[in-house]
């Protein structure tokens, strides 16, 4: 690369994957800006990597909020005047027992509202920015339950649980699809990224759960990609899941 990517933004980042991921970016050199709905949090969370010598700054975002994600869009033009790394890794999840029968469609609203719509607003917003980088990266941190093909959690297992959960992961893999198609020439590499099962709650190791920085090096490696990587893809692992 001419000029390697050195800004990145993680969403959702205060914890588990996102944490994770905004700590090995930052491994890498890169100045990476923490966000999480509570400033407080983030702020905590950024002071922890700075304290082992990492360019993490913080600042507060909740992706169903266009006025605080337009304010953090002001605040990145300002600072840095451009955006090399995005990656929309904050998601909400749906209770296990959830049938697509019987759901309860606020629920069911407030999901997407986080997981598609959050990560949508994000990108649109961040977009303008992006265009500005010698190499945009754009990561929309999916999941194996939006596939049609994955056998452990997939659309097409365990009897429909979860249901939200699997369809918002879906629709964010055809929104991935979607810009790729757009950006397709402009540099933007766009691709959705499943972590793998990773053991971000307690009991999560006994179901084959995997180390958190393992799942986080699923996103890194899409966020990390060359100017010739893919997009348009969905991925864990650098491997191609099916849809
Ligand atoms: N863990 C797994 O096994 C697994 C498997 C496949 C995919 N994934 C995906 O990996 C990503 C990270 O998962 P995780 O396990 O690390 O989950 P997590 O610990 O629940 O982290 C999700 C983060 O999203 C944030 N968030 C929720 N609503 C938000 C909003 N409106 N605005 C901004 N941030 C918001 C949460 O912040 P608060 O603290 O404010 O709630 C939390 O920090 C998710 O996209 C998830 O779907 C995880």
């Amino acid at each position: 690369m001419a000029q390697a990517p050195t800004l990145a933004l993680v969403t959702g980042a205060a914890r588990n994957i996102g944490l994770e991921v905004v700590r090995q970016l930052a491994a890498k050199g890169m100045t990476v800006i923490l966000t999480a709905r509570d400033a407080d949090q983030a702020q905590s969370a950024a002071a922890s990597l700075v304290a082992s010598g990492l360019k993490v700054v913080s600042h507060p975002l909740d992706v169903t909020d266009a006025s605080s994600v337009s304010a953090l869009v002001d605040w990145v033009e300002t600072e840095y005047g451009r955006l090399d790394v995005l990656v929309n890794n904050a998601a909400g999840f749906a209770d296990w027992m959830e049938k697509p029968s019987t759901a309860d469609l606020k629920a069911v609203q407030a999901l997407m509202e986080i997981n598609l719509y959050g990560s949508w607003r994000v990108t649109q917003a961040f977009l303008p920015l992006l265009k500005k980088s010698a190499h945009p990266r754009l990561v929309n941190v999916s999941s194996g339950a939006g596939s049609h093909g994955e056998m452990q959690f997939g659309l097409n297992t365990n009897g429909g649980s979860s249901a939200s959960y699997g369809i918002s992961k879906a629709a964010l893999n055809a929104l991935t699809v979607k810009f790729a198609a757009e950006l397709a020439g402009t540099g933007v590499l766009v691709n959705a990224v499943c972590p793998g099962l990773t053991a971000t709650a307690p009991g999560m190791e006994a179901m084959g759960a995997r180390p958190i920085p393992e799942g986080a090096a699923s996103i890194v490696w899409a966020a990390t990609l060359p100017d010739n990587g893919p997009s348009g893809g969905f991925f864990r692992d650098g491997q191609p899941l099916p849809w």
